[in-house]
């Protein structure tokens, strides 16, 4: 009688379990051990020549139960079931369904470096057949992430709105957008613009016109450190939020960003809170009526270096 599933095995001098599992000769059919699952201790193999008796419901051993559980543990990973491997016939000579029946995992599967090569070629023959007919489709898909910079001149609005000299004053624009595949769309965006006293334009440029680059390194634009006007960048350097221009009970009159508490003067410096540079200065012109254009750049937030990624 062939030992069954479920069957409680016993020792010659106590129960130590059930069968989980048999294992089977793949090649004589005959099962060569019984894996018994040990009450919570782990699985060991016990091979057919320890059984002394199978009945209906119980497997008997010969040998106590301390040999079994001294047996090293039972190891899984070197078998298969017949649910994965076809045995041909199997079913002929045993009766256990075929998921419980375990055989010996092939050499050939156990050495995984050859497989892992013969997997590495097959990938590599794939993708080299598979080239011709994804590249076009890859190409189309990543053109979005490889667009040029718009460059192109925005008008804000006129210079007469602002007042006074180094207050922030807000400039409101709707902007023409196309994020990647999605049809174009209108966006509202702003600036805050500041016409410069002497002393704050000087702490803006450090003396320096400032240049502006595109993605190649060539010059779009460069701000004459002496023309008063300068736009900042509407988004925080932080995480991009949007700031105000507010008075500060101690500070006075500062751009204050509520999110996360970025204080900034009136020429972009960081005063307090955990913005990593000042305010983004956009390249700006203003035209003889008066009429205000910046290029519509935007900059990674929350690095201190100016990256610019619009
Ligand atoms: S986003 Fe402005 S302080 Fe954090």
């Amino acid at each position: 009688m062939q030992p069954k599933l479920k069957s409680k095995v016993r020792c010659a001098d106590r129960e130590i379990g059930e069968v989980t599992n048999v294992i089977v000769d793949p090649l004589s059919h005959e099962i060569s051990h019984i894996v018994v699952s040990m009450n919570g201790s782990g699985e060991r193999q016990v091979a057919m020549g320890q059984v002394q008796a199978v009945t209906d419901n119980f497997v008997e051993l010969r040998s106590s139960s301390s040999e079994i559980v001294a047996l090293p543990p039972f190891k899984r990973d070197e078998y298969v079931t017949t649910h994965e491997v076809e045995i041909p016939h199997l079913e002929e000579n045993i009766h256990v369904s075929p998921g419980e029946v375990l055989v010996p995992f092939p050499e050939l599967e156990k050495s995984v470096k050859r497989r892992t090569f013969f997997m590495n070629l097959t990938n590599v023959i794939g993708f080299l057949i598979g080239l011709p007919i994804a590249f076009p489709v890859l190409r189309y898909l990543m053109k979005p992430m490889y667009q040029p910079f718009d460059n192109d001149w925005l008008k804000i609005g006129n210079i007469g709105k602002i007042k006074q000299e180094d207050i922030g004053v807000q400039f409101k624009y709707k902007k023409k957008v196309k994020e990647a595949y999605m049809p174009e769309s209108e966006i509202e965006k702003n600036v805050w613009m500041l016409k410069a006293t002497p002393t704050v334009l000087n702490q803006v440029y450090q003396g320096k016109d400032m240049e502006f680059r595109d993605a190649a390194g060539k010059t779009v634009w460069t701000n004459k450190k002496d023309i008063p006007y300068v736009a900042f960048s509407g988004k925080c350097p932080h995480l991009g939020c949007g700031f105000k221009w507010r008075k500060h009970k101690v500070l006075g009159q500062v751009f204050l960003c509520p999110c996360h508490l970025s204080i900034y003067d009136a020429s972009g410096k960081v005063l307090d809170g955990p913005a990593p540079r000042p305010l983004d200065a956009l390249p700006i012109r203003v035209s003889a009526g008066g009429e205000v254009e910046i290029i519509d750049m935007e900059f990674k937030a929350g690095t201190k270096a100016q990256i610019r990624i619009i």
